[in-house]
C-alpha cells in the first residue's frame, strides 16, 4: 500500500513538472527557416529597444489563419529573426544575428493571452524576459487581432 502511494506520489510529481514543463517549454524553434516569411520591419532609430532589420515567420500551422485574419491554432510559431543594421550610403542591409522573438500558441496559458512569449539569443539560448513587460505591454494593442500585428501584404 505504501508503495502504491510513493508511486502515485511520484507520478503526480512527474506530471506536474510536465505541465509546468508545457507553460515555459518553449524551446528555439531550429526549423524557423523553413517558416513562411510574412514581413519585415526596420527600426532605425538606435535609442530603440528593437532597433534593427526584423523579418517575420510562420509555421505551417498558423498559415492559413494568417491568410484570413482568424484565430491562431494551438502550435502557431511566429520567429522574428532580427538583424542589427548596416548602413552603407542610404543602403541599409542586414549585419550581424541579433535575437529572436519568438511567440508560440498555446490556448491553456490565459494569463498571457494564449500565447508563450520568449526571445532568444543567436545561438538559441532563451534571454531573461517578462512576457507581460517586454512584449505584451506592446502586443496587447492588437489584442483583437490575436496579439499579432502583421497581415498578409497587399
Ligand atoms: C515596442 C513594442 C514591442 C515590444 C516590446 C515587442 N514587440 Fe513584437 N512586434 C511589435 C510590432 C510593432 C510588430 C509588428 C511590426 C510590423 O507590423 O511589421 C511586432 C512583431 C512581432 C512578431 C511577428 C508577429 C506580429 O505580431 O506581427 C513577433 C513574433 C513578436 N513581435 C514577438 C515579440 C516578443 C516575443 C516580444 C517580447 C520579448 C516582443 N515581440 C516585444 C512591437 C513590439
Amino acid at each position: 500500500m505504501k508503495k502504491m502511494v510513493l508511486l502515485a506520489l511520484a507520478t503526480l510529481a512527474v506530471a506536474t513538472m510536465a505541465i509546468g514543463g508545457t507553460q515555459q517549454g518553449l524551446s528555439f524553434p531550429e526549423d524557423w527557416r523553413t517558416y513562411q516569411h510574412i514581413g519585415s520591419l526596420i527600426i532605425t532609430d538606435k535609442n530603440h529597444a528593437l532597433h534593427g532589420i526584423h523579418h517575420f515567420y510562420i509555421n505551417k500551422k498558423g498559415q492559413d489563419a494568417f491568410m484570413k485574419g482568424e484565430k491562431y491554432p494551438d502550435g502557431t510559431i511566429i520567429v522574428d529573426s532580427v538583424y542589427e543594421i548596416e548602413e552603407n550610403g542610404g543602403i541599409l542591409n542586414e549585419g550581424r544575428l541579433a535575437f529572436f522573438p519568438v511567440m508560440k500558441k498555446n490556448s491553456r496559458i490565459k494569463e498571457t493571452g494564449g500565447w508563450e512569449w520568449a526571445a532568444f539569443s543567436p545561438d538559441g539560448k532563451m534571454l531573461d524576459k517578462d512576457p507581460q513587460k517586454d512584449c505584451l505591454s506592446c502586443h496587447d494593442a492588437v489584442k483583437d487581432a490575436d496579439y499579432v500585428f502583421s497581415k498578409p501584404l497587399k
